[in-house]
């Protein structure tokens, strides 16, 4: 047989032995006919002296429908939610902001949109339904996912989701399904014995499913949104849509501040457009702006990213993505670019 063997030596004595146990193995595949070859991973101390420890993380997107039939432990996705987890970055940072150069690619009408739209998505990361129990039955006729949550985890968001508000337009709104769901009714309670700490935040509370309607009905009265692992999963790509293109909005992932934040697009990794010149860069530009200001503490810095994709987009530069309605007319105007001419116009502007 041929097989593949990954080989973790690590630290110490570790390189000593797994060198003996792979001798030992190729001589039982020549003595038996087989194959083995093997693949080196570093881990622990080796890791660390080769790749040094990180800052910060910038991450671009995982999966593919080349993926999805393979098991569950070894779908792409798996690794992102191991990273998300083993980095522990429990919240999720998703700002969903029109930009007004972008108002035709928004899909609603102007009368909703006003002035624009601008909301905060705080989404719970490493816990819910995402990382608890999951399983399925002997027979293979019934499977199982847990959305289980502790008052800790809970709490460390909707307190972060009350300070986002009060450097904001201090309105909370905790997105839960707590008609249904136990965990729910937790998340409010938790709510409700924290929210003395904020007195100038209003906080408000909404079904998940009235949350997805009045986004689109009327998306301005939300300021921060609080919600779990999944919902936050759901709203905020329904928040990036109508703020224009999802191809925007960055993300920012943070712990409790002792180890690097994770930063990356919210959007997936669009297969059918991949390595054609064709994706927006600005919402991992954007990220690399969050990055910059949550992680190195450099404001300027960050301000320098952003000013520079208003300007671009001032200047009437477009993906196709963002050019909605206008694609005929931007594409006439010659200002339809690709990945590469984007990042460029990014960089002559900062
Ligand atoms: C996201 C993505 C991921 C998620 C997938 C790729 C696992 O949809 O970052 O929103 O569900 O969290
Ligand atoms: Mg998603």
């Amino acid at each position: 047989m041929n097989k593949k063997i990954a080989l973790i030596p690590g630290d110490g004595i570790g390189p000593d032995i797994v060198r003996e146990g792979v001798r030992v193995l190729d001589a039982v595949a020549k003595k038996f006919g087989h194959s083995f070859t093997y693949e080196t991973v570093l881990a622990g101390g080796a890791a660390i002296d080769k790749f040094g420890e990180s800052d910060a993380v910038l991450l671009g997107a995982v999966g593919g429908p080349k993926w999805d039939n393979v098991p569950g432990t070894l779908r792409p996705e798996k690794a992102l939610l191991g990273l998300r987890g083993g980095m522990k970055v429990y919240a999720n940072l998703r700002p969903a902001v029109m930009f007004k150069q972008l108002s035709a690619a928004c899909p609603l009408k102007d009368e909703i949109v006003g002035s624009g739209l601008d909301i905060l998505i705080v989404r719970e990361l490493t816990g819910g339904i995402y990382f608890g129990e999951r399983g399925r039955n002997a027979e293979n006729t019934e499977a199982w996912d847990t959305e289980r949550y502790t008052k800790p985890e809970i709490e460390r968001i909707v307190r972060l989701g009350f300070e986002s508000a009060q450097k904001r337009q201090k309105r909370l709104c905790v997105v839960d399904k707590a008609n249904i769901l136990e965990s729910s009714r937790l998340w409010r309670e938790v709510a409700e014995s924290v929210k003395a700490d904020y007195p100038d935040v209003t906080l408000s509370y909404m079904y998940v499913d009235n949350a997805a309607m009045q986004l689109v009905r009327n998306p301005r009265q939300f300021d921060v949104i609080a919600t779990s692992n999944m919902f936050g999963d759901i709203l905020s790509d329904e928040a990036s849509q109508i703020t224009g293109s999802i191809g925007m909005l960055a993300s920012a992932s943070l712990g409790d501040g002792t180890g690097p934040g994770l930063y990356e697009p919210i959007h997936g990794s669009a297969p059918d457009i991949a390595g054609q010149d064709k994706a927006n860069p600005l919402a991992t530009i954007l990220s690399c702006a969050m990055l910059l200001r949550f992680d190195f503490g450099m404001e300027k810095e960050a301000k320098a990213i952003e000013v520079a994709v208003e300007k671009v987009l001032d200047q009437g530069w477009r993906t196709g993505d963002i050019a909605g309605s206008d694609f005929d007319a931007v594409k006439a105007a010659g200002k339809l670019v690709g990945t590469a001419k984007m990042g460029d116009l990014v960089i002559a502007a900062i």
